[in-house]
């Protein structure tokens, strides 16, 4: 989840016995090693690391400022007057960091190799599939995760070398597919044989306890950890997930041009009005970025234009607490819950 899920949050999901994964996509390898430092200050328990994967690391020596020269110069002119009406500052000039054709822009092979040298136990691929990484975790003894958005995927990632999957739900905050967590689980239940892990959708006891009757091994959770005080967002946005109803979210492709579920904003709703086609990864990230400067998500954000990723379990959040009343109340209620229940005999 970016900054969102620093070193803080990880930490304290970790030492409340949940498993932390920091979000190192749209960091500098450098970042990802700093965080990967501090969150071990923290807790002497395990936790992972999470990127966006592209189809491929290349090494050419592309550059950010390349990657800028292939966006249409319709889609330039419409981020730049957006920005202006929205009394954005854009950062202007030329980004010369190697993109590492990241999907993001962000140099991928160099922040796999910094996760690598750390000794990370747990790795998680979202979007792309991590097959071209997962030899070298597995030679690393880490564990590797995927993020699946349906059924066909689910198989492919396993096939591709993945430990663990993880079938998110098309309710889910962030990159979102079309298929509803209800129907997603029990087809890739039925279709993988390792562990799968559900996510979307789930933000208490109730969700967890679902997840494990179906046949899960844990849930992933995003946007109920995004309303904690040890989240990387400003209170402002805290405020507004507290504030918002199960049918508040909506998908945008304004941010990254691939399906996301967020609360909407000036800078979403500037985008649909202006009807352009979202671009391909990663020139609609790269767009965003130089308009907008680092993701436009970094602690403080600025009101209006800010990415506010949220699922539909949103309504839910009613008060920003420590994240580790998440967790324990999360597995207290569903541990009552299960207390008594008898699986059906195998
Ligand atoms: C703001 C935001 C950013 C996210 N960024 C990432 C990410 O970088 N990598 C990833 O694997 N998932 C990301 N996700 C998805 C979550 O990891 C998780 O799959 C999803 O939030 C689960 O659904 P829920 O929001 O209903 O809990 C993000 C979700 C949100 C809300």
């Amino acid at each position: 989840m970016g900054p969102i899920a620093g070193p803080e949050l990880v930490a304290a999901v970790s030492n409340a016995g949940g498993l932390g994964v920091l979000g190192c996509t749209s960091m500098s390898p450098e970042q990802v090693r700093t965080v990967i430092h501090r969150t071990r200050e923290l807790t002497d328990r395990p936790f992972g690391v999470d990127l966006i994967l592209p189809a491929l690391i290349e090494q050419d020596g592309t550059k950010i400022s390349d990657v800028a020269e292939r966006i249409p110069i319709e889609h330039r002119e419409t981020a730049a007057r957006i920005a202006t009406e929205l009394g954005v500052e854009q950062p202007g000039g030329s980004d010369n960091r190697e993109t590492g054709r990241n999907a993001l822009g962000t140099d991928a092979e160099a922040q796999v190799q910094v996760i690598l040298e750390e000794g990370v136990p747990v790795f998680v691929g979202a979007l792309g599939s991590p097959g071209f990484v997962v030899d070298r975790f597995h030679e690393a003894g880490a564990v590797v995760m995927s993020v699946v958005g349906n059924t066909k995927q689910a198989v492919s990632v396993v096939k591709d070398g993945a430990d663990v999957v993880i079938a998110q739900g098309t309710e889910g905050g962030g990159h979102t597919g079309h298929v509803g967590t209800l129907a997603l689980l029990p087809q890739v239940l039925d279709a993988v044989e390792v562990p799968v892990v559900a996510a979307g959708g789930i933000g208490d006891g109730r969700g967890l306890a679902a997840a494990l009757v179906m046949g899960c091994e844990a849930v992933w959770v995003g946007t109920r950890f995004l309303a904690t005080e040890e989240a990387g967002i400003a209170g402002w946005q805290k405020d507004g997930l507290v504030d918002a109803a199960d049918q508040s979210p909506v998908i945008s492709r304004a941010y990254t041009g691939k399906r996301f579920r967020l609360l909407p904003n000036q800078w979403t709703k500037a985008w649909e009005a202006a009807e352009l086609d979202p671009l391909p990864m990663p020139l609609q990230p790269v767009l965003t970025e130089l308009t907008l400067g680092p993701w436009a998500t970094d602690r403080g954000g600025k009101e209006g234009i800010s990415m506010n990723g949220a699922g539909n379990i949103v309504g839910l959040v009613k008060d920003v607490v420590p994240a580790a009343e998440v967790v324990r109340e999360m597995i207290a209620d569903a541990t009552a819950r299960l207390d008594g229940f008898r699986p059906p005999a195998a």
